[in-house]
């Protein structure tokens, strides 16, 4: 059996004093492959160089929207683009949309503008892109909708609805499983799982945020992706191995690796 972690920040200073441990304990749990996102222009140059020292460890560029504040325009476009085209960089991310703070019409038109450029430095170098959505629904399933042309990608951590699941699947979009589904108050996860065609999921801690049962609160890793794999093998009725094979499967085909 074997998992991929397809969404993780190992460049996170939570990780800098036992970071080759994590690493051991993630490829004991079956976990042999990981990706690492970049969230600011500094951030997405470190899971480049991270990723050049570990075997089955990939990387993600990208700004993140609660980030926006770290692009200059054409500058950081050009800087995103040519930390792209490195060695082990296997998608744009994370990109997309967060409303949660940002409440400002002008706030949310810059992120979108972020979101809509970074997808072009996608497209033009035919890698699948990894968004980040948060509160912002509507909008992000509109501009996937209008500027998605030509992408493949994943909704990563996925917090909308069923409905809008289905949506996102029709554009041939996947959704990406955190932590929260093994939580108490998972409210519609459960049933966006059981609904979701095997083709369309992916696995992915967030490490070091968002821990799953039963280890929330704690800093997560991603030998902790066995967790999630269990409770969706429990809400679909299919094994562990069932899982792990077409979850491995979808990350191998999005990413390439
Ligand atoms: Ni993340």
């Amino acid at each position: 059996m074997k998992f991929v972690d397809t969404h993780c920040h190992l460049t996170d200073e939570k990780f800098s004093a036992d970071l080759i441990e994590v690493y051991e304990r993630a490829k004991n749990s079956c976990v042999d492959r990981v990706i690492n996102f970049g969230a600011t222009l500094k951030d997405s140059a470190e899971v480049v160089e991270l990723a050049k020292k570990f075997s089955g460890m990939f990387a993600g560029v990208g700004i993140h929207p609660e980030e926006v504040q770290d692009w200059d325009g054409k500058n950081s476009a050009e800087k995103i683009f040519e930390l792209a085209k490195k060695n082990k960089v296997v998608a744009i991310g994370e990109i997309g949309l967060d409303y949660h703070w940002e409440k400002s019409s002008e706030g949310k038109i810059l992120q979108q503008k972020i979101f809509v450029e970074q997808l072009d430095i996608a497209r033009q170098l035919n890698l699948p892109v990894c968004i980040h959505e948060r509160e912002a629904h509507g909008d992000a399933l509109k501009i996937l909708q209008a500027e998605g042309k030509n992408l493949r990608g994943v909704l990563h951590c996925y917090s909308g609805s069923l409905e809008m699941a289905k949506e996102v699947w029709k554009l041939g979009w996947l959704i990406g499983i955190d932590g929260p589904l093994t939580f108490k108050n998972s409210a519609k996860l459960p049933e966006i799982v059981q609904a979701a065609p095997s083709e369309m999921l992916l696995l992915e801690t967030d490490a070091p945020y968002l821990a799953p049962t039963p280890y929330r609160g704690k800093r997560n890793e991603p030998s902790y992706l066995i967790e999630i794999a269990k409770k969706i093998s429990e809400l679909r009725g299919e094994s562990l191995e069932i899982v792990a094979e077409y979850t491995t499967k979808n990350a191998e085909n999005l990413y390439k690796i």
